[in-house]
């Protein structure tokens, strides 16, 4: 939880109101933290014994929604519902870059004016062959196309070249241009 947010200022902040979307959940480890920091949260995972896990561990957490996901898109989530969307030690195991910068684009396609969208990635283009553990890097010239499309901005990105690469991409409330 530290190494996610360093850097950020969201720890500064109050509790927040509105709904935060983590994708990749696993059994709920980072979901149990960011449940004391928003007042909703869909925690998605590809795997359903991941989920049966993640409630099983997390029984008490009566605003948070565990949720089996596609593994590839955030349907059926809709256009700009999330307040805050969050990603840590996924993206590094999916081998399929294209996938990977899919999930990107999904994250920016649900954030609501004024939403932030933080991940992890990997950036380091070292490795040849990738595998589910030792998955594909992120391509930070699309992330930043992928943002421009959405018309949102490019907030901070931190290990650039590394595996653990930090992307957090905004959308900018309705009253400010990118
Ligand atoms: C190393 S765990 C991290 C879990 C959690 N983020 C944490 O920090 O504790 C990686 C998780 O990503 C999930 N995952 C892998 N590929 C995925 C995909 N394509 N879509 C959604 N989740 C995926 C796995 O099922 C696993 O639960």
């Amino acid at each position: 939880m530290e190494k996610f947010l360093a850097d950020t200022d969201w720890q500064a902040e109050e509790r927040r109101e509105g709904v935060l979307v983590e994708i990749g959940c696993g059994a709920g480890r980072m979901t149990r933290h960011f449940a004391e920091m928003f007042s909703s949260i869909i925690a998605l995972d590809i795997s359903e014994k991941m989920i049966d896990l993640a409630r099983q561990y997390n029984p008490d957490l009566p605003h948070v929604e565990f949720r089996a996901g596609n593994g590839v898109d955030l349907h059926p989530l809709p256009d700009s519902s999330a307040d805050f969307v969050i990603s840590y030690i996924v993206f590094q195991h999916i081998p399929l870059p294209e996938v990977i910068h899919g999930y990107i684009s999904e994250g920016l396609r649900v954030l609501k004016p004024g939403g932030r969208f933080r991940f992890q990635a990997r950036n380091d283009h070292q490795h040849m062959k990738t595998n589910t553990y030792a998955g594909a890097s992120m391509d930070l010239d699309i992330v930043e196309q992928l943002a421009r499309d959405h018309g949102c901005n490019v907030h901070q990105i931190t290990g650039r070249g590394e595996h653990y690469c930090f992307v957090e991409l905004r959308r900018p409330k309705a009253s400010q241009s990118v």
